[in-house]
C-alpha cells in the first residue's frame, strides 16, 4: 500500500502501532505478527460491519514496509478509557452507557462469525492447568447455553470511541469476536477490569450488567473459570498467577 504516512502514533503496544493518516486509523502489526491473526481480525470486524453497529469502516488490507497492516475510518473522539481516566466521577454513568452498548451488541448476530464455544473449548486444550481442572472446566462449558449473540471478546473503555460532536460510542478492535453466550463475554470484561487493577468498576460493571440483562451475577460468574484458563493461553506471564486464581474459584455444585 502505498501513500499511507506513519508519523501520528494513536497508540503504541509491544507488537502493534495504530497510526492516523488524516481521515484514516491504520493498524500496523509487527513483523512477524501471525497472518492468520490479522487477516481473522480483519474478517471478524468486516463481518460485524454487516450488523446495524457503530463500527469503523475498514477501507483498505495489506502490507506497509513489510508490515500488515488495516486501514480503517478514523473516528474523531476520545475513548471511554480516557473520559473515565479524566472525569472519575462519572465512572458510573460511563460503566452504565458501556453496558448498555455491549447489550446493544449482545442484540445482534453474525451468523459467520466463530462459535465462543469452540474457541473456549479450544483454549482449554491449550491452557497450562491440571488434566482435572481441564475436565472440570470443559464440563462446566458443555452445560452452560450455547447462544449466538454477536460477542466481542474484549469489551473494555480503549476500545470504545465517543465521537465528538455527537456522542456516538463506536466499538473497535474486533480481533477476539465471536458468536455465543452473553454473560461469557461480560465475565471477559469483568476479568479485564479486575486484570487492570479496577476493582470497583468490576463490581459496579457486575451489577450493572446483570440488572440491565437480568442475568443474575451468580450465572455471569460461573463462566469466569472458563474465562480466565482461555485468557491464561496467550496472557502476559505476570497475569498467570492472577488468572490462576480466578480458574481456582470453580464451586462444586
Ligand atoms: N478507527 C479508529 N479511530 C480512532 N482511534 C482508533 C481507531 N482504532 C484504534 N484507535 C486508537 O488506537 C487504540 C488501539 O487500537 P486497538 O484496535 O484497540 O488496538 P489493540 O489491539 O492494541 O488494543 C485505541 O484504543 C484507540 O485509541
Ligand atoms: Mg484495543
Amino acid at each position: 500500500m502505498k501513500g499511507i504516512r506513519l508519523d501520528k502514533v494513536l497508540a503504541a503496544r509491544t507488537a502493534k502501532t495504530v497510526y492516523r493518516d488524516g481521515d484514516y486509523a491504520v493498524k500496523v502489526f509487527n513483523e512477524g505478527y501471525s497472518k492468520a491473526d490479522v487477516l481473522n481480525e480483519a474478517h471478524n470486524h468486516a463481518l460485524v460491519e454487516e450488523t446495524a453497529l457503530d463500527v469503523p469502516q475498514i477501507e483498505a488490507l495489506g502490507m506497509i514496509e513489510g508490515k500488515w497492516a488495516i486501514v480503517m475510518d478514523y473516528i474523531p473522539g476520545p475513548t471511554l478509557a480516557r473520559l473515565m481516566r479524566e472525569h472519575p466521577e462519572n465512572k458510573q454513568a460511563y460503566i452504565g452507557m458501556m453496558t448498555e452498548l455491549q447489550m446493544r451488541m449482545h442484540a445482534q448476530t453474525a451468523p459467520k462469525l466463530n462459535y465462543l464455544r469452540d474457541k473456549m473449548s479450544r483454549k482449554l486444550t491449550e491452557a497450562r492447568i491440571s488434566p482435572a481442572m481441564r475436565y472440570e472446566l470443559q464440563v462446566r462449558l458443555d452445560s452452560l447455553p450455547a447462544h449466538t449473540k454477536v460477542c466481542h471478546g474484549d469489551f473494555q473503555p480503549s476500545n470504545i470511541i465517543i465521537r465528538e460532536g455527537d456522542g456516538v460510542p463506536f466499538i473497535i478492535d474486533w480481533s477476539h469476536a465471536t458468536q455465543g453466550n452473553a454473560s461469557a463475554d461480560a465475565a471477559r470484561t469483568y476479568l479485564l477490569f479486575n486484570l487492570e487493577g479496577d476493582f470497583d468498576s468490576a463490581e459496579i460493571y457486575l451489577k450493572l450488567f446483570s440488572q440491565k440483562s437480568g442475568a443474575s451475577i451468580k450465572y455471569v460468574k460461573k463462566w469466569l473459570p472458563i474465562v480466565a484458563a482461555s485468557q491464561s493461553v496467550k496472557g502476559k506471564p505476570a497475569e498467570r498467577e492472577f488468572l490462576m486464581h480466578w480458574i481456582d474459584v470453580v464451586e462444586y455444585e
